[in-house]
């Protein structure tokens, strides 16, 4: 045993490291926790007592000379050992890398889609008042239909209010334009709505604008049919039930055959082979005229859809309220999406 301590004084004395990393693992190796020391000190007690003494002396020396050894070399190498340490032709790692959120991931690809047939995305203010966001889109003061839509009214001035949908942008944008006109307005927006699984107070829209000459309810659903088979597949039917709005006439609310059941009929579709995605309908005269368009020259068709119920449908996700908590384990399930 004695042999073996001092072989290893001997290797401490000629330690003639050449770089910290060298210092670093000497270090380890015999004064470290594991190390050599603690081994020798541990195995003190079996040495029997004759050799005690020497033995002691041995070990005192060998640690000594390997502290004294770390203590002149630790620290003299640090710059240089950097240096040679960091490899600038390493490619970078991906491992990090965030996924995007659903909603963004649904509203690109929807603003992709209308993209390829002339739509440019237009973005407008979300504190909006009350011209732009009622008036101008045919709901006059006291209109009943504004109950529709619970807004929510910031309180210093009954005219300031947080905008109930992107109509608004489409306003400004057809105020600031001349026709044609071809514009996809996408944001958030607010409702004054209890929190479900179906509804939240803040969600996003979607809405589309387009004015030309002899623009027809025809051409509106031919959009949306190429939009319902883009989004949802090749195999997608869209179905028209009339339906009302303020600001355009005639009206209709649109539905896409569900993809889950295929029309068959489940839970998801409650039975009906068919699921709402959005509001349509061809532009009311009267806003064309507000906004300075001439209606006897210009015709126009509107959509609008929300985000939220679009991204639930093609991810099958079922409380809506799972988009607006940012748990990992959720959003981390859209990382391949990229
Ligand atoms: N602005 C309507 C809403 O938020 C949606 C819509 C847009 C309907 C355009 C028809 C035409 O409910």
């Amino acid at each position: 045993m004695l042999e073996t301590v001092k072989e290893l004084l001997q290797e401490v004395n000629s330690f003639n490291p050449k770089s910290e990393k060298e210092v670093d693992f000497f270090r380890l190796k015999f004064l470290g926790k594991k190390g050599k020391l603690n081994e020798l000190f541990a195995d003190f007690k079996s040495v029997p007592n004759e050799s005690k003494k020497e033995f002691g002396q041995v070990i005192n020396m060998l640690k000594q000379n390997a502290q004294a050894k770390v203590d002149t070399y630790k620290g003299t190498f640090e710059t240089e050992s950097n240096d040679s340490e960091i490899d600038l032709t390493r490619p970078v790692s991906l491992d990090n890398l965030g996924s995007r959120h659903p909603i963004s991931l649904a509203r690109n690809q929807i603003v992709d889609i209308f993209n390829r047939i002339g739509f440019t995305v237009s973005e407008g203010p979300e504190i909006e008042d009350d011209w732009h966001n009622f008036t101008a889109l045919n709901l006059p003061e006291e209109h009943p239909a504004r109950d529709m839509q619970d807004t929510f009214f910031i309180q210093t001035s009954p005219d300031v209010l947080l905008r109930t949908h992107t109509s608004s942008v489409q306003v400004r944008y057809m105020q600031e334009n001349k026709p044609p006109i071809r514009t996809l307005s996408a944001g958030r927006v607010y409702r004054n709505e209890a929190i479900s699984a179906r509804a939240h107070c803040i969600f996003h829209q979607i809405e589309g604008l387009y004015i030309n000459k002899n623009v027809s309810f025809a051409d509106l659903k031919q959009a949306l049919l190429y939009f319902a088979k883009e989004m949802f597949g090749e195999k997608t039917k869209i179905r028209l039930r009339p339906s009302f709005f303020p600001f355009t006439e005639p009206s209709a609310e649109v539905d896409v055959s569900c993809n889950i059941c295929n029309s068959k009929g489940c839970n998801v579709c409650k039975y009906t082979g068919y699921l709402e995605i959005l509001g349509c309908g061809m532009v009311d005269p009267n806003v064309l005229e507000n906004c300075g368009i001439d209606s006897k020259k210009y015709t126009g068709y509107a959509f609008g859809m929300g985000v939220e119920r679009i991204a639930m449908l093609k991810y099958g996700v079922k409380d809506l309220r799972l988009f607006f908590e940012n748990d990992v384990r959720f959003l981390k399930q859209f990382d391949k999406s990229i």
